[in-house]
């Protein structure tokens, strides 16, 4: 394949899985350890350079630039898992998310949003305003456990 062709044929795979399911086949049970998964990675990822934000523990900018492309793409995973199909299965998902899917929508494109400002400001470097888009994309996080998933 020639260069052109391969980039091509990349762009094609890349908007067939931005468009759909990723797996139409996945068993519910699958699709609830997956969003969980991708749900705790955002924890893994996040939690360290909201630390920094806040000034709790030492600003490192390669660490937030890291964190932030992986968060970047974590963002997109979660919201497949959640389908109707997976309603009656043990989680820490509310009723309303299978109820208020609207709602439910609008706070995973705040979120998704406020990641991709981030981004933005992350590849411009400037830890002045990086820091507070942190602290939004933290309410972002919040906003949505607060209606969507079970207080522990
Ligand atoms: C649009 C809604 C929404 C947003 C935004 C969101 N979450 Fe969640 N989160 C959920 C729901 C719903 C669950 C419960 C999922 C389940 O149990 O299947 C969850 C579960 C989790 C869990 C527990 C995962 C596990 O081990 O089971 C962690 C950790 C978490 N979220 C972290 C975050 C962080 C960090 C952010 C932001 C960077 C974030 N979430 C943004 C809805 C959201």
């Amino acid at each position: 394949m020639t260069r052109r062709k391969v980039s091509m044929a990349l762009a094609v795979a890349l908007s067939a899985a931005w468009a759909g399911p990723v797996s139409a086949q996945a068993r519910p049970e699958v699709l609830v350890k997956q969003r969980q998964a991708a749900m705790a990675l955002q924890g893994k990822y996040f939690y360290p350079i909201r630390s920094m934000a806040q000034g709790k523990t030492p600003y490192d900018a390669s660490t937030v630039m890291r964190n932030v492309v992986y968060l970047d793409a974590l963002a997109r995973m979660p919201w497949d898992g959640f389908t109707p199909a997976t309603r009656d299965i043990k989680s820490q998902a509310t009723p309303a998310v299978f109820t208020d899917t609207a709602k439910f929508r609008e706070a995973q494109d705040r979120f998704t949003a406020e990641v991709t400002r981030l981004t933005e400001l992350m590849r411009k470097g400037d830890e002045a305003s990086i820091r507070p888009q942190i602290m939004a994309v933290d309410k972002s996080c919040n906003s949505c456990h607060d209606t969507f998933r079970e207080r522990q």
